[in-house]
């Protein structure tokens, strides 16, 4: 079985006992229940012992730290823990703690110091990229509903104001592995195109399916990591590592009083409140990440200018496009919307007069912004050139930043409206301005 597909396990739990009790003796009937209990509890036993989950929410003992999975009754977790433990790979099964470790390598170092099958260490899935070059492991979003990179300043490891503290969040330019086994459909938004990608399925090849989050794994492999697509135990292993980022009743931070309800609704035994719990429960949380490009300035003025405040300033002129993704922002910062609905949205309708936006950028803010959503990649192994270079020209600074480049190998991704805002952007432009010139300018 070459790929996983939560959906092939949906149901597949619940095996019901029969109990077939035939017009017979009483003798005969209380046997046949008896045996049906035994049965029943024997399960239940080998479930628990099998995937360590005992269903909290269907036993009424849902609490705060309950996982939104077992909360709303899907189990894909343990059904990915029950079908990796019939998985045989170099010729034996294995536990899901070594998925779990060799999914942690694999994100992180890009391949595994003692896999189960092939070569020892495994190939490297990228030459170059590994996942934590543009996605972050921890919370990036204080509302998770809403996805702002300017709130998400506020978690930046790099803000002044943490004074060095270790938060593990940049601004980077794919979403948080964090919660993303609690989505529920991928690249979506300005990323819909990706949907036509290709992902290997045993020997062949298919479009990818949007809700499968095996089919998004393999896509940032092999086209966002520029990488190959990964192997089966890989995949495996990838996903079982994002299990342990999924999230739990308490990340949604929903008022006390409001937690308390839905717990007793989910503990109630009652299949109608459960489900307005459950329902209520998606709200809260992102199960599709949103993406909205950014065209770039129509033109922008550096200090030569004469016209811009301050000696180190820099001034970038943003189309009507880019005004109305800013206000269609802002009015969702006062108000956010449910999630799925933000997904699925077009983005800013042109209701608003068609102005130009205008943005001065802050030399002081763009440094510790430079260091969050850039120097990930630039000044060491990924791409060596770094600061002023990176600027020397506002239309190549905005082209990538806002396009990124297409082409086969080391490529740069871009900045949604999600990643960056075009005030961060003319912030860190207005840094690199302010370093002294490169010797090569
Ligand atoms: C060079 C940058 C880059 C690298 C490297 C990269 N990704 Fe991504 N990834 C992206 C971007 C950009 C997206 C676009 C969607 C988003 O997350 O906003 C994305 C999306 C995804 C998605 C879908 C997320 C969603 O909610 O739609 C998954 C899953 C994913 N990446 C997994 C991985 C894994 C696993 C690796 C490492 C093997 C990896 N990525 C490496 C840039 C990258
Ligand atoms: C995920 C890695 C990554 C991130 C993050 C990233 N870049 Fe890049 N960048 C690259 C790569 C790789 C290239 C070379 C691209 C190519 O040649 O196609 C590049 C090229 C560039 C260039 C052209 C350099 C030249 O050759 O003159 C500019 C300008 C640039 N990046 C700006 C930025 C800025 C500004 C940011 C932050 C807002 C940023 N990049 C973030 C990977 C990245």
């Amino acid at each position: 079985m070459p790929s996983v597909k939560f959906k092939q396990f949906r149901q597949s739990r619940h095996s019901n006992v029969p109990t077939n009790a035939r017009p017979a003796t009483l003798r005969l009937i209380t046997a046949v229940i008896m045996a049906g209990v035994l049965v029943s509890i024997g399960a239940g036993a080998w479930w628990y012992w099998k995937t360590g989950i005992s269903g909290p929410a269907a036993r009424g003992i849902a609490t705060p730290d309950t996982p939104l999975d077992d909360l709303l009754g899907r189990n894909h977790r343990a059904q990915l823990q029950q079908a990796l433990a019939q998985r045989r790979y170099g010729g034996r099964t294995w536990n899901w703690e070594d998925y779990v470790q060799w999914g942690r390598e694999l994100v992180h170092e890009g391949r595994v110091k003692q896999p189960p099958v092939g070569p020892t260490p495994s190939v490297p899935i990228a030459d170059t990229y590994r996942c934590l070059h543009c996605h972050n492991l921890v919370r990036e979003d204080v509302v998770l509903t809403h996805q702002d990179p300017v709130a998400r300043e506020s978690l930046l490891e790099h803000n002044p104001a943490l004074a060095g503290k270790k938060t593990g969040v940049h601004l980077t330019t794919g979403t948080t592995f964090w919660g993303l086994v609690n989505r529920e459909r991928f690249y979506n938004g300005y990323y819909a195109r990706y949907h036509r990608l290709k992902v290997r399925e045993g020997n062949s090849f298919r479009p990818m399916n949007p809700e499968s989050l095996a089919d998004a794994i393999q896509v940032c492999c092999s086209y966002c990591s520029a990488g190959r697509f990964p192997e089966d135990w890989e995949l495996d292993s990838i996903l079982a590592y994002l299990w342990t980022l999924e999230l739990r009743l308490r990340d949604l931070g929903l008022p006390a009083d409001q937690q308390r309800q839905l717990l007793e609704q989910l503990n109630s035994g009652n299949a109608e409140l459960q489900a307005a719990a459950r329902k209520e429960l998606r709200k809260h949380y992102l199960v599709a990440s949103a993406a909205h490009a950014v065209e770039p300035p129509l033109r922008s003025e550096d200090e030569h200018g004469g016209l811009i405040p301050g000696p180190m300033a820099v001034k970038d002129i943003y189309p009507p496009s880019v005004a109305e993704l800013e206000q269609w922002f802002a009015a969702r910062r006062t108000n956010p919307e449910s999630p799925s609905a933000q997904a699925n949205k077009p983005g800013p309708q042109n209701s608003t007069p068609r102005t130009n936006l205008t943005v001065f950028g802050d030399p002081k803010r763009g440094e510790w912004l430079y260091q969050s959503a850039c120097a990930l990649c630039h000044g060491n192994e990924v791409h060596p050139k770094a600061g002023r270079s990176l600027a020397a020209s506002s239309s190549a600074f905005h082209r990538y930043v806002w396009k990124g480049t297409q082409r086969d190998g080391l490529y740069m991704p871009f900045f949604t409206r999600e990643r960056l805002s075009p005030q961060q952007a003319s912030d860190i432009r207005a840094y690199l301005r302010s370093l002294p010139p490169p010797k090569s300018e």
